[in-house]
Order: structure tokens, then sequence, then C-alpha cells
């Protein structure tokens, strides 16, 4: 059999609706797959393996590529439509759609464990210890229950609901995940309180969520996530008035996403006039849909 020249993957991007930082702690997060997300494209050549385009520069890309491919012979090329460091899994995504891509340039497909533990080989670049949660909804797509336990991953698919109005105000800040990770845990034991009732939370929102409550009733489980993640010192006030915004604007309810520091807002059914409101703050707002689980 022989191989292919080109291989190609794609892996969406994700947005946590509830229980970052404490799901590195073993905690259940819950999260979502985007409708944006990443395509890695692999074509065998002479020489070193290295990027030949991507949409960003980041030091990190070499060690990341090196987690996932041989040191010779592939040129790699990125595409994404995943804002940077803002917590929508542009990492995540990428690990997920380069060992997609690598398995299918050796002719292979992963299953979805062999999937997840090579994508953590690459997250770890990013993140140095990462819970698994983003390239794990990356790669299941739809909407997830994930913990981490001693014995591996958890994962348990909840119904992709529609209809919420999912919008996501981008402040356009960055944040870097693996230094907001190691605040949080400089910060324990002191904040273990306010990461124990992040996890009580994730459980009434499960229940909601499945049992198909409606955004208003949603919405003030995630202010009330958004208030944990001021309390364990991972928002900023960008973030704070982005919530702020998304209320004003009649949000039912809104939380900064994914590490902190910076970032995206997630807004639950925000009514008009919030991407104006936000353009004039020098943000992007925008609605955001969820991915189909992977087939
Ligand atoms: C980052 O998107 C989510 C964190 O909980 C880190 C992790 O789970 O690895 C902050």
């Amino acid at each position: 059999m022989s191989l292919p020249a080109v291989a190609q993957a794609t892996a969406p991007g994700k947005l946590i609706l509830a229980g970052e930082h404490a799901v590195v702690y073993g905690a259940p997060a819950i999260a979502f797959a985007v409708d944006r997300g990443t395509t890695v494209t692999l074509r065998r050549r002479p020489g070193p393996t290295g990027i030949t385009a991507a949409p960003f520069t980041d030091a990190r890309l070499g060690a990341a590529l090196a987690a996932a491919l041989p040191g010779e012979g592939v040129g790699v090329s990125i595409e994404s439509d995943l804002p940077v460091g803002r917590g929508m899994g542009s990492s995540a995504a990428l690990a997920i759609a380069l060992v997609r891509a690598a398995a299918a340039l050796e002719g292979r497909t992963l299953s979805p464990a062999a999937e997840h533990a090579a994508g953590f080989a690459v997250e770890a670049v990013f993140h140095g210890t990462p819970s698994g949660v983003d390239h794990g909804v990356c790669g299941a797509g739809g909407c997830v229950r994930y913990r981490r336990s001693a014995d591996g991953p958890v994962f348990a698919r909840l119904p992709a609901r529609s209809g919420l109005g999912l919008w996501v105000i981008d402040t356009g800040a960055p944040g870097e995940t693996a230094e907001m990770v190691a605040g949080v845990r400089a910060r324990r034991p002191a904040i273990d309180p306010a990461l124990a009732a992040i996890a009580r939370l994730v459980d009434r929102l499960t229940a909601l969520w499945c049992a198909g409550a409606p955004a208003a009733a949603l919405g003030p489980l995630l202010d009330e996530n958004h208030a944990l993640l001021q309390d364990i010192g991972v928002s900023t006030p960008a973030l704070d008035a982005a919530v702020g915004l998304a209320r004003a604007h009649g949000a039912g309810g809104a939380k900064l996403c994914g590490a902190g520091g910076g970032g995206v807002v997630l807004a639950l059914s925000p009514g008009p006039g919030l991407a104006a409101a936000a353009a004039a703050q020098g943000w992007a707002a925008f609605p955001v849909g969820i991915a189909p689980p992977r087939g």
C-alpha cells in the first residue's frame, strides 16, 4: 500500500460553558465544540519538517509539530478562523487536527482514545499540564461533560442544544493558559471553597442543560460561574466589562470562557445592539453555534 503524499484534517474550537480551572483538579466541566476551527494540511517534502503557512506565529509551534510528526519530510500548513489565545481552543483544535492529519499521512485513523492521548502530547507543549477538556471536546464535537480521573478521561455526551442565542465577545487581549493555571495553583488552598462551588455549579447546570431549560434559566448559573472565576483571580477589568455589556444588552447570563487573563466572554441570548456596542469598545461580538458531534 502506498502512503498518501498529502493529508488534511480539521477540528473545531471550543467554549467552556462551566467548570474551567476546577476541571484541572478533577471536577467536571461542560464544554461544547464551536462552528469555527482549524485545518492542518501535511505534504511530504524533502528536508526537515516545518511550517509552510500559518495564520499566527508561536515559538512553541516547532515543539508541537515534533510531538506529532517525524523530524524530517513533512511541510505543515495551518488555516484557522479561531482567535488565538482567547479561550476558544485554538491550540486544542490545532492539536486534534494535527494528530488526525499525522495519522492520515501514515494511512491510519485513530480511535477516539488514541486521538485524545496523542492530542495530550501536543496540548502539553502549549499548556504544560492540561486537564484534557479542551482537546477532548474539540475531538468529540458537540457538547460534553468532561472529568479527568485517575483511570483517565471520563466523557459524557450531553444534548447539543439549539436556540440558546450563544454569543461571544472577544476582548482582543490574549490570555496565557499555562500562566493562569499556575496562578490558580499558587492561590490554593485559600480558593478551594470557590473551586468546590464551581464543581457543584457544574452539576446543577448539567441537570438544567439536559432537561432542556431555556436560556433564562441557564443564564444565572453563567453569572454565578463568572463571579466564582473572579474569586479565584482569573478575570480582568476588560472581561468584567464585557460581561457587564452583555447583561446591559439583555443577556440572560455571561461569563469569561477558558483560562481567563484575557480572551472571550460567552453571553446567553443577548438582545440586539450588542455587536455595535462591543465594536464601540474595540471588541468583536459574534454569534456562535455548536459544532456537530464527531461522526
Ligand atoms: C482552559 O481552556 C481550561 C482550563 O481549565 C485549563 C485546563 O483545563 O487544562 C483553565
